[in-house]
């Protein structure tokens, strides 16, 4: 007779840097310590879901493209100074791991930046940062901010989830139908759109007063991945398309065609105020199930 499953946590060296590998009943994670940066997930019987560049390596001081980057404590390009790094200040940083722990329920690793860890020329705030990857019949990735400071403080943020997709042709949105949405492409009022999204072209969109589930139906690999949330009343929906590739230099021959960014946020309208002392987390929960 077995017995129930068992979790279990290794660190291992992947892509030339320093990795986490949880694995639980069947379904294993990587993630590297350089961002707190899920690289891999799979999930028993559906294979890998995450997208993960060709290129991905680690160490070379730029955020590996792929897997799931966290965008914090701000969302897209700095709010007042184009200058700051795109997608805030830790997707290239190492994480100290915090916490790890494994047993019946599964496997979790948690990163904590303190709020002397973050300050520094591009961030006048006292504020910490915890990200946990939990891997059980889900992958769960939660990031809680703390507000230390004596000031009001406002953040967007996003969990980017590249998701692996057979081909962009076959796959459909839901979720997201007659959603009002930010066109980054096109700004200017908001849009809605009422079919399941079905992507032809570039697509950089913040959907808003978003709080429930994204599905993404890919029917020739007979799966779908949905993206449960918490905490977020937004989703970013991204694909490069050909020419924003090329630029990019980092997607891979086609690559743009066997992912989406699903990414579950707090952007546009829903940028987060917290008063001092308080607290908000930020969670997503991706699982694949068969068609
Ligand atoms: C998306 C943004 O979240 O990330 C896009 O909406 C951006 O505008 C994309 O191009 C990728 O960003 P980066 O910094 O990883 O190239």
């Amino acid at each position: 007779m077995t017995g129930p499953a068992a979790g279990s946590i290794a660190f291992e060296e992947r892509y030339g840097g320093p990795a986490a590998v949880l694995a639980y009943d069947g379904a294993r994670a990587v993630v590297a310590l350089q961002g707190a940066q899920v690289l891999s997930y799979e999930q028993p019987g559906l294979g890998e879901l995450l997208w993960l560049s060709p290129m991905a390596a680690l160490g070379t001081g730029k955020a590996v493209r792929g897997g799931i980057p966290v965008c914090w404590p701000w969302f897209g390009p700095h709010p007042q100074d184009g200058s700051h790094p795109a997608h805030g200040l830790v997707r290239a940083r190492p994480w100290p791991v915090s916490a790890t722990r494994a047993d019946t329920k599964g496997a979790r690793i948690s990163f904590a930046l303190t709020a002397g860890d973050l300050a520094g020329p591009f961030w006048p705030h006292t504020a910490s940062v915890t990200l946990d990857v939990e891997l059980s019949n889900a992958l769960t990735v939660s990031i809680t901010t703390r507000n230390e400071g004596t000031a009001p403080l406002t953040l967007t943020q996003a969990l980017h989830t590249y998701l692996r997709i057979s081909d962009i042709d076959g796959v459909r949105v839901a979720g997201l139908e007659d959603v009002p949405f930010i066109d980054q492409l096109d700004p200017g009022e908001l849009k809605r759109e009422q079919p399941r999204v079905h992507i032809t072209r570039e697509v950089d969109r913040i959907y808003q007063d978003q709080p429930g589930r994204v599905t993404l139906i890919d029917l020739p690999a007979a799966r779908r991945i949905t993206i449960a949330k918490t905490g977020s009343t937004s989703s970013v929906l991204w694909n490069p398309w050909i020419e924003k590739s090329a630029r990019l230099g980092d997607m891979g021959e086609n690559g743009y065609r066997r992912m989406v960014c699903i990414e579950t946020a707090n952007a546009g309208h829903d940028a987060v105020t917290l008063r001092p002392g308080a607290r908000h987390t930020l969670v997503a929960r991706i699982s694949g199930e068969r068609l």
